[in-house]
């Protein structure tokens, strides 16, 4: 069993029609969040384009997916950067360079710096599975399960500079059952990542002040 927690502002939100947001994923790794924001696009459950995916690792299996999609995907591998505000840098100029104006963190692993914060102001959103502030940086699964909580979740929130900080839009909540592994826990963080965060880029859009269609079939 598991609860959405959607703070009742945000409950406010109604279907309207608007030009699509146009947004940059970067992703470090399996996609599967890509995939969902990418689903509830095609779905009609987010009025969004992905104008480009970013990936920092050369075998990370979002390339894959985003090819399937036909998203064009560029590489930009940290290793082959002087600094990390040197890799924001990039991001930001692929970014601009693809007409994206929101930045969507989809299980990017790199820390960010203040280059790439100041380029999209109010509008990079990150996802973390934990109900932060608990268990921020690696492994928040085993964090949670290492701490013997009883319920955990996901969390989508604005990016700061510090590590999975920032302010919250929207979080699930996951019990954590007596026979979990990491992996069995995780699995079912993940089907409410894939549920919240497109509702929490919409969320996000509104309170930009550019309004959005969202569906959020509840
Ligand atoms: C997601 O569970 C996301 O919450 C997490 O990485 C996973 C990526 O999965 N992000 C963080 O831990 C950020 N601190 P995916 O590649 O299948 O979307």
């Amino acid at each position: 069993m598991t609860a959405a927690l959607i703070s009742p502002a945000l409950s406010e939100l109604s279907p309207q029609l608007a030009e699509p947001l146009r947004l940059a994923v970067l992703a470090s790794g399996n996609g599967s969040n890509l995939a969902a924001i990418a689903a509830a696009i095609e779905n009609g459950d987010l009025n969004a384009t992905i104008q480009v995916v970013i990936y920092n690792n050369p075998a990370a299996k979002v390339a894959e997916r985003a090819a399937q999609r036909q998203l064009p995907a560029v590489l930009l591998n940290h290793r082959t950067f002087a600094s990390r505000a040197a890799l924001d840098e990039a991001i930001v100029q692929t970014s601009q360079d693809a007409g994206a104006d929101w930045v969507i963190m989809a299980g990017w692993m790199r820390r960010v710096t203040a280059v790439l914060i100041q380029a999209f102001p109010q509008r990079i959103l990150n996802i973390h599975p934990s109900l932060l502030p608990s268990f921020p940086g690696i492994r928040a699964v085993d964090q949670a399960l290492a701490a013997g909580v009883k319920i955990t979740g996901c969390t989508v929130h604005y990016v700061e500079l510090e590590i999975d900080s920032g302010p919250i839009i929207a979080q699930a909540a996951v019990p954590v059952l007596a026979d979990d592994t990491a992996a069995s826990l995780q699995a079912r963080i993940q089907q409410q990542e894939y549920r919240i965060y497109p509702a929490a880029i919409a969320i996000a859009a509104q309170l930009a002040g550019k309004s959005t269609a969202i569906n959020l079939h509840t």
